[in-house]
């Protein structure tokens, strides 16, 4: 396995890997290892089906079953779609809106997320150039240049995120094909508290884990003083020495961090040019400590 860094402040090519067999304990640890350093991994001319997709992202956690999603491989409801193509009736295949808006998957989940994996099996093309690209914000970085005092101010504290604020910005998009909540729904999704700073689990370090999709208010301070330090937050996420933008081409396998890493899917591209993902969400499940020290053998 090579892996090559873009030079970037993200992302990285892994290539001479072959996912037509089983992930090595070994292979699995230098992909973990490069997760947590690069924050998007892409292995590009990947052609397994839907079974070896899963059955690739399942190995490094459990994969989410998404309750508000109506859109998977038939027989696979842990693979998502991800698509603006529709069927002959004109109906659509896919989630033809996910991800527009800065966020970071899950962190309205009390159980966070540690990978999202998208397989791309369509790239939107224009004048030969794939356009819809998605783009990343580093959070080991954002966090390591906040000035110390912003350091001390949010260590230990705790920020409420909820599920319902970026489906509620994206709904009251022009053209949303999505409704309100279900009561259902809301309750399967509550508000959770997650810590501002973090450990990341792959590397050791801090991360500045907030983001605007989702996060709502620092917990237990004035709401005027939380709304100026988050804003503060995310306009310093914004510096474009933290930014990576991933350029698309079909057969790339994408795996991004969900813990120290922002996403932003730009929809620049139009209904007559198809994009169609297939999409996992790894949870963060398994202890990733032991198993870069140990391999998955190692795991209780
Ligand atoms: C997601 C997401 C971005 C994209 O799947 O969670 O944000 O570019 N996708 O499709
Ligand atoms: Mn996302």
């Amino acid at each position: 396995m090579k892996i090559i860094p873009s030079g970037q402040t993200l992302g990285a090519q892994v290539q001479d890997i072959d996912h037509a067999t089983a992930l090595s304990n070994d292979a699995l640890r230098t992909v973990l290892t490069a997760l947590g350093k690069h924050g998007a991994l892409c292995f590009p001319n990947q052609t397994f089906d839907t079974a070896a997709f899963a059955a690739f992202a399942r190995r490094f956690g459990d994969l989410e079953v998404n309750v508000a999603n109506k859109f998977h491989e038939p027989d696979f409801p842990e693979v998502m779609i991800l698509s603006n193509r529709t069927d002959p009736a004109g109906k659509p295949v896919g989630l033809n809106d996910a991800g527009q808006g800065w966020h970071t998957d899950m962190s309205y989940s009390k159980d966070i997320a540690l990978a999202n994996v998208l397989h791309a099996q369509a790239v939107p093309m224009r004048n030969g150039k794939s356009v819809g690209e998605t783009q990343f914000r580093n959070m080991h970085a954002a966090y390591d240049e906040l000035p110390d005092e912003v350091k001390h101010k949010i260590e230990g504290h705790t920020a409420t995120h909820d599920f319902e604020k970026f489906w509620e910005v994206m709904r009251l998009r022009p053209g949303s094909h999505r409704a309100r909540l279900t009561n259902e729904q809301r309750r399967k999704k509550p508000p959770v508290s997650q810590p501002l700073v973090r450990i990341h689990p792959l590397t050791a370090r801090k991360v500045l884990y907030a983001n605007p999709g989702y996060t709502m208010w620092i917990d237990g301070i004035e709401r005027s003083e939380s709304d100026t330090i988050l804003d503060y937050l995310f306009r310093h996420q914004e510096r474009a020495d933290f930014l990576y933008a991933h350029h698309w081409a079909v057969g790339d396998l994408l795996m991004w961090d969900n813990i120290g890493t922002v996403h932003n899917a730009v929809a620049d591209y139009m209904p007559n040019e198809p994009r169609y993902m297939r999409r996992a969400q790894v949870m963060a499940t398994l202890d990733y400590t032991s198993l870069l020290q140990h391999g998955r053998d190692g795991l209780a």
